[in-house]
């Protein structure tokens, strides 16, 4: 049993890389998937069936896989209902349910410790200490990012919040050097309370834009979970799983970082840039509107056109305006790119999964870094919902809260059609300089709505 136990872990493994591997092309992203639920359920399956001790009985077996039916049967049901724009709730969800898996396994853990060196009581009390923070806080994430809870930024919240870390420490030191006349359970439950208010108290100051970051960052804390829940139980598949989710959480922290010109050390200090009002105190702006003829015509009339997909594209749910946009063009011999931020929409690779969806080919999508430098080579910037990411206040006003952010140079285009359905800011609130810059003009309107409208003036044309 020992052997099929390692070598199904082993492949299990191999195929959680080979996942990650896939997972990093949009086109074999499916494949990517697939890959590594096979490799999951390879390794539940040989778990379930090894791990038998003298008193697993025939329950055990009818609750586990009533348990695992009921799971699957709720995640597809999750994961086909909720919209695009929704999936970082999910994802966040999803790690809530990983966090809260390793803080449990722990509990179950200590109550049955009898012979626990002191050094694997402390990893214990890591394991579980991250993995309940990770829980509270990626629920607390989600409903901020669901516009259910306000952020707090009281002297109470941060007083508490580094008391519960002192506590944290002093009670993982203490169970490991019996300290006091407790036992390791009541030690143990007692970190875990005070490591879930850690985890409310550790987002709830945090600002929601930087929501996204913070689900990143606390998916990789239950990737530390877990590696270390594996280190403990020896259970080689948990801790390489758990590592690979660690370090893709950490890389994923560092490239958002980057592409919201935010430090690391920020985020993991909590301290995070507040969110200026949307509006308050702003000049009004000179704007011109487009029409939807001349927007149609003007497209017709291009050599290169650039289409600029963001957020509001999303909420539209445009997609497939969009490519029908392209196949429009295209038939007129019209180049047509789509320019890809970074950041566009509200979580990594947001704008690759929804062109996906309406089959735009991989091949006329750009990333923003390969063709900032010839943005003045398309004739037509067509920026469907998207804001901030092409913002030149990012690069040319340092009291900007966006100030240093990398944006798509959109406004380097002799031509700039603007779409969105009125004059709200974007996600970072503030007014976009791109509106008056020579050359650009606002098209109002639902993004699906325009787009079909300026479908049909192009058939016309
Ligand atoms: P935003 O700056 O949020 O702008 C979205 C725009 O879409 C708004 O101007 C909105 O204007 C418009 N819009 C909304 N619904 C629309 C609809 N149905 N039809 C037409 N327009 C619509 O989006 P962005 O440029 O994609 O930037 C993303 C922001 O999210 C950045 O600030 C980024 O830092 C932040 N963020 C992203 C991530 C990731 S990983 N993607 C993570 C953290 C933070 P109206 O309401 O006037 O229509």
């Amino acid at each position: 049993m020992t052997a099929l136990l390692e070598t199904t872990y082993f492949f299990s493994i191999i195929s959680f890389l080979g996942g990650l591997k896939f997972l990093s092309n949009p086109q074999k992203a499916k494949l990517g998937n697939t890959v590594a639920a096979i490799g999951m359920i390879g390794a539940l399956a040989v778990s379930i069936f090894a791990f038998q001790t003298n008193n697993t009985t025939g329950i055990n077996y009818v609750l586990i896989t009533l348990m695992l039916i009921a799971g699957t049967i709720l995640g597809k049901y999750m994961s086909k209902k909720v919209e695009m724009t929704e999936m970082p709730q999910l994802v966040s969800f999803f790690n809530a349910t990983g966090g809260a898996c390793a803080f449990l396994l722990g509990i179950v853990e200590a109550n049955q410790a009898t012979s626990f060196s002191a050094l694997e009581k402390i990893i214990l009390m890591i394991g579980i200490a991250t993995g309940a923070i990770a829980a509270s806080g990626s629920i607390v994430a989600l409903r901020k990012l669901a516009g259910k809870i306000k952020d707090k930024r009281t002297l109470w919240v941060n007083i508490t919040s580094k008391l519960s870390v002192v506590l944290i420490l002093a009670i993982t030191i203490a169970s490991a050097f019996e300290w006091f006349n407790f036992t390791f359970l009541e030690y143990t439950i007692t970190l875990v309370t005070i490591a879930l208010i850690y985890g409310v108290l550790f987002v709830l100051p945090i600002g929601g834009a930087d929501m996204p970051v913070v689900i990143s960052l606390l998916n990789a804390v239950t990737g530390i979970a877990t590696a270390l829940a594996g280190a403990l139980y020896d259970n080689k598949v948990m801790l390489a799983g758990g590592i690979i989710v660690g370090a893709a959480g950490i890389l994923l922290t560092i490239m958002m970082c980057n592409a919201m010109n935010r430090s690391l050390l920020k985020v993991l200090t909590g301290s995070f840039k507040q969110h200026t009002p949307a509006v308050g105190g702003e000049k009004a702006q000179e704007i011109i509107e487009a029409s939807i003829s001349e927007t149609a015509l003007k497209l017709a009339h291009s050599k290169k056109v650039a289409i600029i997909p963001g957020y509001g594209l999303a909420v539209a749910q445009a997609q497939h305006l969009c490519k029908q946009i392209e196949k429009l063009l295209t038939e007129k011999d019209i180049e047509v790119h789509y320019i890809i931020h970074p950041v566009a929409g509200r979580m990594p690779g947001h704008m690759n999964v929804l062109l996906a969806e309406a089959s735009v080919d991989y091949a006329s999508l750009k990333e923003m870094d390969d063709v900032n430098d010839e943005m003045s080579s398309y004739d037509l910037a067509l920026i469907i919902g998207a804001n901030d990411v092409v913002n030149p206040a990012a690069e040319n006003n340092p009291d900007s809260p966006i100030y240093g952010m990398p944006i798509i140079k959109a406004h380097e285009c002799a031509n700039t059609i603007v779409l969105k359905r009125g004059m709200s800011n974007g996600y970072a609130g503030v007014q976009n300089d791109l509106f008056e810059v020579t050359g650009c003009k606002l098209l109002f309107g639902d993004a699906k709505d325009s787009l079909q409208k300026i479908i049909n003036e192009l058939k016309l044309v």
